[in-house]
């Protein structure tokens, strides 16, 4: 079975997230680097939320599924696309039972005979905004549930604490090895330098970055956020511009025999692309 390449891109802020995105996405279909693209796509209305015509655009883009974090639901219109079965968004897996929108996201086979892709995308608990059930829990039901014995898994921790990411990575390396191949974290924007399999078999990243303007604070306007911080008067954060660039992984996989649940990461290698900007 050959090689399964995944392209996971971190949370894309507003409209020079989007660009960067598209650009990057191009760029690694043109060079056959990405069987498979799945960007988090929380941020890309003004830096908050996902509006209908933005999931249009990433999926035109490149994207085969998007992913959300505790913005998930800060565009209502898009919340009908959130229910639909057919179209790949899902929110997080691990709120209310009765929250709307699907707890994962399936992606077919990228060829013949591949593994079809689910992803699976839990809130931390610690020091987040919006309140979330047990993550671990979450992960556990979602994988289980997966009937499909020749489809992998890639789990997305959007969170604020590195500690919480880590654990994650650590619970799924140790529990569901062989059908996870991949935890990468979201939410805090800046790339981290630790990109690692686990166990031999699952690759981890505390946080994959952002597209966006790297000219900023998170890609908030420098100036915004230190009228912010210094004063601590209300103050809109404005999106940034200059330096855009598209952050993430690719995740290579050895899918194993078909059936016998042995799928396992084989590289994991962090990337960041400027725009030709
Ligand atoms: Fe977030």
């Amino acid at each position: 079975m050959s090689t399964l390449t995944i392209a996971f891109f971190g949370d894309v802020v507003g409209d020079p997230g989007r660009r960067a995105f598209t650009h990057a996405a191009r760029a690694l279909r043109a060079e056959r680097r990405a069987d498979l693209i799945v960007v988090n796509g929380e941020n890309a209305k003004h830096g908050s939320g996902l509006s209908a015509d933005n999931f249009r655009a990433l999926r035109d883009a490149g994207a085969d599924a998007v992913t959300l974090g505790d913005h998930c639901f800060r565009e209502k219109q898009a919340i009908p696309l959130l229910d639909d079965p057919r179209e790949p968004v899902s929110r997080p897996a691990n709120l209310a039972a009765s929250a709307p929108g699907k707890r994962t996201a399936r992606v077919p086979p990228a060829t013949p005979g591949a593994p079809a892709l689910h992803i699976v995308t839990v809130l931390g608990r610690l020091q987040m905004p919006m309140p979330a059930d047990d993550p671990f829990a979450a992960i556990d039901r979602e994988i289980a549930a997966i009937a499909d014995p020749h489809a992998v898994a890639l789990v997305e921790i959007h969170a604020e604490l590195t500690s919480e990411k880590q654990a994650v990575a650590w619970h799924c390396a140790r529990k569901w090895g062989g059908v996870v191949v991949g935890v990468v974290g979201t939410h805090t924007h800046v790339q981290t330098a630790d990109p690692r399999i686990l166990e031999g078999r699952v690759a981890a990243i505390t946080d994959a970055g952002m597209c966006g303007p790297h000219r900023s604070i998170l890609g908030r306007r420098v100036d915004d956020v230190l009228r912010w911080m210094t004063t601590q008067a209300p103050t809109v954060l404005d999106i940034a511009d200059g330096d855009e660039r598209a952050s993430g992984v690719i995740i290579r996989v050895d899918p194993g025999q078909p059936g016998a649940r042995s799928a396992r990461a084989i590289g994991i290698e962090p990337f960041s692309i400027a725009s030709a900007t």
